[in-house]
């Protein structure tokens, strides 16, 4: 039932604030400050290696994961599209950790390469939003989203609840590993909880995204730029947009582009620059005014201060509430998500239903 939306994907799109809340819940203590985790029959703090694997949007989420576990409980990490992983001979040590990301559980190239994983002696962790799934029931640690069913083909709420489960998990094995304080962890659980209101916050800009949706619907080609966690959000924008409006669109490394994709700006070619203020916003904003300089029409995401910073001569802002570096990803998932479904809306595709696309890739 769509209640009064008029597509799945955007009651999806506007379910999140609710599901992230509800996902979190089983993954914080409140009350103590502190994160958990179902119970585990080895020791986390003895990881010493994360091989991450999955497939699309799920393996975006591990992209962003890979800033966390770095970051916070200095985790080496290998990612891999599930894919290439099971045919490159990955060199796996015994007793490493191997993570498998799945809205469905049943992706047949994610599920094979966990069962690789598994005769190459990992333990085998799945976040999967599916709990009867097949990933699910192989799984040593079972870390369930809990994003409740996606019906549209273009995954939005998983994304964000995965996204909550991994930033719960780095703090885990951060703790795990003796590098969070009491303090600390207190603050990632309180940095986390705001996730859910500043998400709330974020759909309140639908209309501003709605209404410029016209800038972006005529563009046979859109690039996305993003700096740290924010290049898999640029790379997931670019794969809604593909998905959905059928145009086509690439996400980059902001600082890669004048590695080549520059060559390709020009008015005609839209690019949309997810740049939160903080530690990387002065170097995606020179990047994003490199383009601007050889003509390019630019759409910034931002805070009301990186807008007030950078927002002059963009073709459009698109102004998110600030919110720490933590919790960027699942907030600005939302416009990402609301540009692709608008631009899509505009152009009067099957949001839902995309054509040649399945809601779960049970092929190899
Ligand atoms: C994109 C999308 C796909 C899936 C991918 C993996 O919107 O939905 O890219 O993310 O097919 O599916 P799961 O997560 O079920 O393994």
């Amino acid at each position: 039932d769509k209640g009064n939306h008029r597509h799945f994907m955007q009651k999806e799109i506007y379910e999140q604030p609710v599901v992230v809340a509800q996902t979190l819940r089983a993954y914080l203590r409140r009350m103590e400050n502190e994160v958990a985790m179902p119970d585990m029959d080895f020791d986390l703090g003895a990881v010493k290696r994360i091989t991450i694997v999955a497939c699309g949007t799920s393996f975006y989420a591990g992209m962003v994961a890979k800033y966390w576990f770095e970051k916070f409980a200095r985790v080496p990490v290998d990612i891999d599209v599930a894919s290439e992983f099971r045919y490159r001979d990955p060199v796996l040590e015994k007793g490493g950790l191997a993570l498998f990301i799945s809205q469905s559980g049943e992706t047949a190239d994610t599920l094979a390469a966990l069962r690789h994983a598994r005769a190459a002696d990992q333990i085998i962790a799945v976040v999967v939003n599916v709990p009867t799934s097949s990933m699910a029931r192989e799984a040593d640690l079972l870390l369930p989203t809990h994003a409740g069913p996606e019906i549209g083909v273009a995954s939005t709420k998983a994304f964000t609840c995965q996204l909550a489960v991994l930033a719960a998990l780095a703090a885990n094995l951060a703790r795990a590993k003796g590098l969070l304080t009491p303090e600390e962890e207190a603050e990632i659980v309180w940095h986390l909880s705001e996730g859910p209101a500043a998400m709330n916050e974020a759909l309140g800009h639908d209309g501003d995204i709605e209404a410029m949706a016209h800038l972006i619907a005529p563009a046979r080609d859109v690039l996305y730029l993003g700096r740290g966690p924010d290049y898999p959000m640029a790379l997931e924008g670019a794969l809604k947009l593909k998905e959905i409006s059928y145009i086509h669109a690439e996400g980059y490394a902001a600082g890669e582009m004048k590695h080549g994709p520059i060559a390709l700006i020009d008015e005609a070619v839209p690019v949309i620059v997810i740049a939160p203020s903080g530690p990387l916003f002065e170097k995606t904003v020179s990047n994003m005014q490199e383009v601007q300089a050889r003509g390019g029409k630019v759409v910034l995401i931002s805070d009301a201060e990186g807008i007030a910073l950078a927002g002059e001569g963009c073709m459009a802002t698109i102004e998110m509430p600030k919110v720490h570096p933590l919790i960027a990803p699942l907030v600005y998932a939302v416009p990402v998500q609301l540009l692709a479904y608008h631009v899509a809306v505009a152009k009067g595709t099957d949001v839902d239903q995309p054509r040649n696309l399945a809601k779960s890739v049970t092929v190899e």
